[in-house]
């Protein structure tokens, strides 16, 4: 008898810990089936199969360089998280280009229908070079919850005009070299013109901040801050997403937009990015556009109401379309603890639409009754 109370008493434990949440809370603490704060920052959301599939960088308490690798936690419900761990690690190679302590940002899986497989991509700056790297690096797996096996990392699009940069801008003769001063109106009309585009023309384009943004005909694109993080560049991917096509376009050249997050509804992409202060909060920025190679237009700043202007102390990294509901979309973004990273909170919010554009209140909590 004792031993079937016991095993009942556990049972219920564990039924605790696994139904423990039945809202989002904002900002607070988020744990997951073992009790502990998810641990996956700068994040993405992949729903396949009816699970979803939570990615983020591993932060330790007091580094902000990757010494763990790429987490992955499992939901059904979006409120309670399986940790699933370690879906790609360091490598205690130096040979490796993802070796203990270099930096890992904002990694997103995408699944790929043709190959079957699941391809992460995701910042990478190299051990010990700060953020001059600026490349994406590309990883591969069978399953969503990894192992994933670092493929390669790089620049992108090397010896590759943008689409949308004029035969004036590809010609000019205008160097880095012939600016003393950044900042002074020249040298911004002189970025518009894309300055730094032909710098890296050879060597590929910069890409920081990112995100993956997989359309309706399974194309799939990376949208990342390239060209010093003034520009966003949106780069098309190859049929098995392991490749570029070399086909790719700037967004609000000279704008220094960071943490871009994309998603589409009847027709229109929408995109929320930030501005760039490092891990302190910015305002967000809204664009619009009917194709994904734009042209992109900037609209005024979807937040509203208390902490607007701070993006209620966040910064986004992924916009998430619940699975089943229409226009059901959760804003996804990062309240960074520089001091304490694994300390590092989750804002996720709920996107209303306003006259056919985005908005974006602060709520204490919520659930996803909101979309009904
Ligand atoms: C932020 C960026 C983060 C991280 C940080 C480093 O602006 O969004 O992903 O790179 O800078 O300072």
């Amino acid at each position: 008898m004792k031993k079937i109370i016991l095993f009942i008493a556990l049972c219920l434990v564990n039924l605790r810990l696994y139904s423990q949440y039945k809202e989002f809370h904002p900002g607070e603490i988020w744990k997951d089936n073992k009790g502990i704060h998810i641990n996956a920052h700068g994040g993405g959301v992949l729903y396949h199969h009816g699970t979803y599939y939570w990615y983020g960088e591993n932060k330790s308490e007091n580094s902000n360089n990757a010494l763990v690798g790429v987490m992955c936690y499992s939901s059904q419900d979006l409120y309670n998280w399986k940790n699933e761990g370690v879906a790609l690690e360091v490598s205690d190679s130096k040979e490796s280009p993802i070796v203990r302590g270099c930096i890992i940002e904002r990694p997103k899986v995408i699944f790929n229908e043709r190959s079957r497989k699941f391809v992460m991509y995701f910042h990478l700056e190299l051990l010990d070079k700060g953020y001059a790297a600026a490349n994406v690096g590309i990883a591969i797996a069978d399953s969503p919850t990894g192992k994933f096996t670092f493929l390669k990392n790089s620049r992108v699009n090397a010896g590759k005009y943008p689409l949308d940069m004029t035969k004036e801008q590809k010609e000019s003769t205008s160097t880095v070299a012939d600016f003393k001063d950044w900042w002074t109106p020249e040298w911004r009309k002189a970025v518009e013109d894309g300055l730094f585009v032909r710098r890296d023309f050879m060597g590929g384009q910069m890409s920081r901040d990112m995100t993956l943004f997989v359309d309706d005909d399974n194309k799939a694109y990376h949208i990342y801050s390239s060209e010093d993080n003034l520009t966003l560049q949106i780069a098309e991917l190859t049929d098995d997403y392991l490749n570029y096509t070399g086909r790719y376009v700037r967004v609000a050249p000279g704008g220094h937009n960071e943490a871009p997050s994309v998603f589409k509804k009847e027709g229109t992409y929408f995109m929320i990015t930030s501005g760039c202060t490092g891990w302190d909060p910015n305002a967000a920025r809204l664009f619009t556009s009917d194709s994904i190679f734009g042209p992109w237009k900037q609209h005024s700043n979807p937040c509203n109401g208390d902490g607007a202007d701070l993006t209620f102390n966040s910064q986004s990294t992924y916009i998430l379309p619940v699975a089943g509901k229409k226009d059901a979309f959760i804003f996804m973004a990062d309240r960074w603890k520089p001091k304490k990273p694994s300390d590092g909170r989750y804002v996720w919010l709920p996107i209303k639409f306003e006259n056919g554009l985005p908005v974006l209140g602060w709520l204490d909590q919520w659930g996803l009754n909101v979309f009904n």
